[in-house]
């Protein structure tokens, strides 16, 4: 059985930004989940150590938030830092000022940067032209944040990392992330998606890649009753996502087999866990009876993108010992 809290590290996390999870061995994605339940668990006793005193996080966002704003903007004050916030509408990036400009402006003045934006090309592109730690906090095609707050969730209530979890709906950002973190820890993961609406095929490659190494079935299906059949855990997503608007009306179309309702869920495990990364369409991609329902755990899987984010700005901003 494992034991995410006293986990002992094989390799000592040396990570320097977190753009994509599938960067991340399986030993450094237990690294952060095991320092995040740490600081959980220190955080109800009422403990808040000062572990990045005067270390100061820009947080630049293109796309609207309430979670990751506020868990990043929370987190590091927790932490012992501050945070700016820099809307992309505010800031010079907006009106046209490079990304690499602005990732040597800020690297001489603040020691990390949390990026919420369109192109995941920018997001590494930040990274490479600086010098400090850079955070992914959602792209077109990326969140893994939000997916280490998930896994921390599934092992708080499965006590490990065994099992399946079925993704019911669109193959987007969250999904892509799911399928790398469940193939890095050896979780089963079924997504169930119409045609052409499926994952980033990369992103399913390294996913499958990691999967080999840690004997977790990935699978991709159009059924979503396949997907939900014993499954452990089930999670969805809005089937728009920020920036697809115009197109939601027709998307929409093509989704209507895909709610996660009573009728799918009675095919899970009696003791299965509903998951949504949030904000939420009740009536849509799920009724109101299943996320606001007995299994639901929706609202510790927005708490946890606070302990999981900290233990990532933790593992990335803190002063390496000399
Ligand atoms: N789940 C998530 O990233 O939520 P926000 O869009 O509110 O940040
Ligand atoms: N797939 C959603 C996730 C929101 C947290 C989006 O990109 O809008």
């Amino acid at each position: 059985m494992l034991d995410l809290l006293n986990y002992k590290p094989e390799k000592e996390f040396s990570q320097k930004h977190l753009l994509r999870l599938s960067d991340y061995t399986p030993d450094e994605i237990l690294q952060v989940l095991s320092l995040a339940l740490k600081l959980k668990k220190q955080m109800k006793e009422g403990l808040r150590p000062p572990l990045l005193a005067g270390k100061i996080l820009a947080m630049i966002f293109t796309k609207s938030s309430t979670r990751t704003r506020v868990s990043f903007e929370a987190g590091i004050y927790q932490l012992g830092g501050t945070a700016q916030f820099l809307s992309g509408s505010d800031i010079q990036l907006g009106r046209g000022e490079p990304i690499s400009d602005t990732a040597k402006v800020l690297s001489r003045m603040v020691d990390g940067i949390m990026i919420r934006t369109f192109k995941q090309s920018d997001v590494e592109d930040l990274a490479k032209f600086g010098t400090i730690p850079v955070i992914n906090g959602l792209t077109d095609l990326l969140h893994p944040c939000q997916i280490l707050a998930d896994l921390l969730t599934y092992y708080e209530y499965k006590g490990s990392f065994s099992g399946k979890l079925a993704f019911i709906g669109d193959g987007n950002n969250v999904a892509n992330s799911l399928l790398v973190g469940c193939g890095k820890l050896g979780l089963d993961m079924t997504l169930a998606c119409p045609e052409g609406f499926e994952p980033d095929a990369e992103v399913l490659a390294a996913a499958q890649e990691a999967a080999a190494q840690s004997g977790a079935k990935l699978i991709i299906t159009h059924d979503p009753k396949e997907a939900a059949e014993n499954a452990d855990a089930i999670y969805t997503d809005v089937w728009a996502s920020m920036g697809q608007e115009a197109e939601a009306q027709e998307k929409y179309k093509h989704f209507t087999a895909y709610q996660v309702n009573e009728e799918l869920t009675s095919l899970c495990r009696k003791d299965y866990i509903f998951l949504h990364c949030l904000p939420a369409h009740r009536g849509e991609e799920v009724t109101p009876g299943i996320i606001d329902g007995s299994h639901s755990v929706v609202f510790d899987e927005a708490e946890n993108r606070l302990h999981a984010q900290k233990a990532v700005m933790v593992l990335l901003m803190q002063d390496k010992k000399p």
